[in-house]
């Protein structure tokens, strides 16, 4: 066989590859440079204990347009006092021996497509049994990003703090049924927050993706955005990657070049389920613009 030949089968069999993928094409990822985003064990610690004076005093600065990230990252980490947030004050069932870690995000997008990446190592040290999932699957681990619309109370300061509540599920005391909420939500309006979740499923296998929202309540399907969510496990460091459209239905935030959205990740470890996640105070995803993670054009 001559190098002509050869090369003319080598290039067709690539043609055939990429147009069975459609348009979606991931970005280089070695390439794409990386911003670390600390996520940490939040306790109890709702939107109404953050704008209650006696309990927290950064509320002051909240109400002058301050916002969490400006009050508490330093240097690449977060000052807050861990002890307090490991105690009884702030979380009375069991706070996990890893109160925060790391997570390295990456995004990317075209003109169809926001590509994010999450890499990060596991911690596998949740207190108390009782936050734990009573029925199958129990998710070794779970990663979420929630995208914060515009017009949601406090979106560019607080991130995902505007749906969580003290009357939330696991929250003490409150409703077992009551899911987190966005205050005078509004689907028309941009007044909710979009959510997409990878769940690992359990020993490696049944892992799940999630497109949801929560406006009044969260909805943990209907999502139209979503294109794949992929997670992999490498001995404890997860690479997780969500593929997004960007736009979608309803509950889905649009995006588009040069837009600039609050966000915020939260990570659940060892099994765990509702509050007891890492999280990540709000930050900005900046699509060709800057922001606190800016997605760079394909
Ligand atoms: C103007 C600065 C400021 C802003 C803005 C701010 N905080 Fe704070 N925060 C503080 C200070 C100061 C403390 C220390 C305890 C205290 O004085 O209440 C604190 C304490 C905390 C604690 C308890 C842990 C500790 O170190 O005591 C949490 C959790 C917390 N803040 C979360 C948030 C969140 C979430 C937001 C955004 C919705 C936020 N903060 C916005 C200043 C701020």
């Amino acid at each position: 066989m001559n190098f002509h030949s050869c090369l003319t089968r080598g290039s067709a069999a690539l043609i055939f590859a990429l147009s069975a993928h459609g348009a979606i094409a991931a970005p280089d990822w070695s390439k794409v440079p990386k911003r670390d985003i600390v996520v940490f064990s939040p306790g109890v610690t709702p939107l109404e204990w953050v704008m209650k004076k006696s309990d927290h005093s950064g509320r002051t600065g909240l109400n002058k347009g301050e916002t969490c990230v400006g009050c508490h990252e330093e240097k690449g980490g977060l000052n807050f006092d861990m002890k307090r947030m490991a105690g009884k004050e702030l979380e009375p069932v069991g706070a996990p021996k890893t109160m925060s870690f790391p997570v390295s995000l990456q995004a990317a997008y075209d003109k169809d497509n926001l590509y994010l990446r999450l890499s990060f190592k596991a911690p596998k040290d949740a207190a108390a049994g009782a936050d734990r999932e009573e029925k199958a699957p129990k998710h070794e681990v779970k990663a979420a990003v929630m995208l914060v619309g515009a017009k949601v109370p406090m979106a560019m300061q607080a991130g995902c703090w505007a749906t969580c509540h003290n009357d939330v599920r696991s929250m003490p005391g409150a409703d077992p049924n009551k899911k987190k909420y966005v205050s005078g939500a509004s689907l028309g309006g941009e007044v909710y927050t979009d959510y997409i979740q990878w769940k690992s499923g359990e020993g490696g296998k049944g892992s799940v993706q999630l497109d949801g929202h929560v406006a009044d309540t969260r909805v943990n399907k209907d999502g139209k955005a979503l294109v794949k969510a992929e997670g992999e496990n490498k001995g404890g460091q997860y690479v997780v990657t969500f593929t997004r459209k960007l736009t979608g239905g309803e509950g889905d935030l649009p995006l588009a070049d040069g837009a600039v959205v609050p966000f915020g990740i939260a990570i659940h470890t060892d099994q765990t389920i509702h509050r007891f996640h890492h999280v990540s105070l709000g930050y900005t995803l900046g699509l060709g613009a800057n922001a606190d993670l800016k997605a760079s054009k394909q």
